[in-house]
């Protein structure tokens, strides 16, 4: 399967960048997600990326051959729209074909293929039928299973699961990991999902109004956000942020938010604006006396989700989600008190927005911020 390679790559509208200055390898093998929200640029890259769009400037490498200007039908990549254009004239078992039709392949071996697919995604018994005679969500299924029966050099996919249902939506996603665990397949896929996203993606490429804010591994984007965009975009319910400030006290570096202090490491380091992150479930109630951060107010509201509880916590004028076990007692409008162990803390710049890195030993805190 293929390695892609883009460099410097942009798009530009009408004077709006909506792709700024790109740069990603997809690995051979690679689930790539590309990952933001509505506008953010995603189709539009993916869509260079096929061949659709001709980029404003940027290279990409496909196996390391230029491909920058080269046509979408001599790219080999196979793609699922966010629009799932079916022929409406075909049943279902001819759409599935269709994209084998070009090649050179025994009646035997497509009919295999197409029967494949077709059970990969639950179609078995939908192939005689016409696209008008299906829902939106077996539409889509069908728009899945055509990229499927090929073997293109990556699959480049475009929200496919948007219009299923919970349920299937969970069955397609373990049919696709499992697909791309089988054939070490590359995908480079397109979502604002973030359970999708975390699931599937062997690398996430977190994208915002056109420009790269991270690319990791879900576990590095969920643990350490680059930025505060991705630190709210990413997590639900998303980070807490606050701000607050850094300053050194009797020899240790210490931060100033919601009213508390917390106590980081031992070291220095001048006085600096920060936006202070933390997860709704690093914030425990046995934690409210450990020299993290302390959140004392009043419980707002609660969302029982059944196997825990959303608790939203006014301190002050801001307010604070906490989730903790259904055995908690949490009454609205009762005090809630609960703390951050230090470790838990995320710390940004608040002019730059940028993540500042957590050093543990008496060095200068913000080289590099
Ligand atoms: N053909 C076009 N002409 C002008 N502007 C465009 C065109 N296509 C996209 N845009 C603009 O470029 C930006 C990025 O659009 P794009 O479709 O890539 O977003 P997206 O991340 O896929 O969003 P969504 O999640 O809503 O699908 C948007 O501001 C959009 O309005
Ligand atoms: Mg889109």
């Amino acid at each position: 399967m293929s390695r892609i390679e883009i460099v410097g790559l942009s798009q530009q509208f009408k004077g709006h960048r909506a792709v700024d200055d790109v740069d990603l390898t997809v690995e051979d093998g690679d689930f790539v997600v590309l990952l933001g929200p509505s506008g953010c640029g995603k189709t539009t890259l993916l869509r260079m990326i096929a061949g659709l769009l001709d980029p404003t400037s940027g290279r990409i490498r496909i196996d390391g051959k230029d491909v920058t200007h080269l046509p979408a039908k001599k790219r080999n990549l196979a793609m699922v729209f966010q629009s799932y254009a079916l022929y409406p004239h075909l049943s279902v078992e001819k759409n599935l074909a269709f994209p084998l039709n070009v090649l050179k392949m025994s009646q035997e071996k497509k009919r295999q293929r197409v029967h494949e697919a077709a059970t990969a995604l639950g179609l078995e018994d939908l192939l005689q039928r016409k696209p008008r005679e299906l829902s939106g969500g077996q539409r889509q299924r069908v728009a899945v299973g055509r990229a499927l029966v090929r073997e293109p050099g990556a699959y480049l996919m475009d929200e496919p699961l948007s219009n299923l249902d919970a349920r299937l939506r969970t069955n397609t996603r373990q049919e696709l990991t499992e697909l791309h665990d089988r054939l070490a397949a590359t995908f480079v896929y397109v979502t604002h999902d973030q359970v999708e996203a975390m699931t599937m993606a062997t690398k996430i490429v977190v994208l915002n109004a056109g420009r790269v804010e991270q690319i990791g591994t879900p576990q590095q984007i969920y643990d350490a956000p680059a930025s505060v965009f991705v630190a709210g975009f990413v997590g639900s319910p998303p980070m807490n942020l606050v701000d607050g400030e850094l300053s050194a006290h009797d020899g240790f570096v210490q931060a100033d938010a919601i009213g508390t202090t917390a106590r980081l490491w031992p070291g220095s380091c001048e006085r600096h604006p920060a936006t202070i992150g933390f997860r709704a479930e690093h914030l425990r109630i046995a934690d409210a006396a450990t020299g993290g951060l302390r959140v004392d107010g009043l419980v707002h509201q609660v969302e029982n989700l059944g196997s825990e509880q959303i608790v939203y916590v006014k301190v002050g004028e801001l307010m604070v989600v906490a989730t903790c076990g259904r055995e908690v007692p949490v009454v609205r409008g009762e005090r809630f008190v609960a703390g951050v162990a230090a470790k838990n803390l995320h710390l940004f710049d608040r002019a730059t927005g940028r993540r500042m890195e957590w050093v543990e030993d008496p060095i200068p805190l913000l080289a590099g911020a």
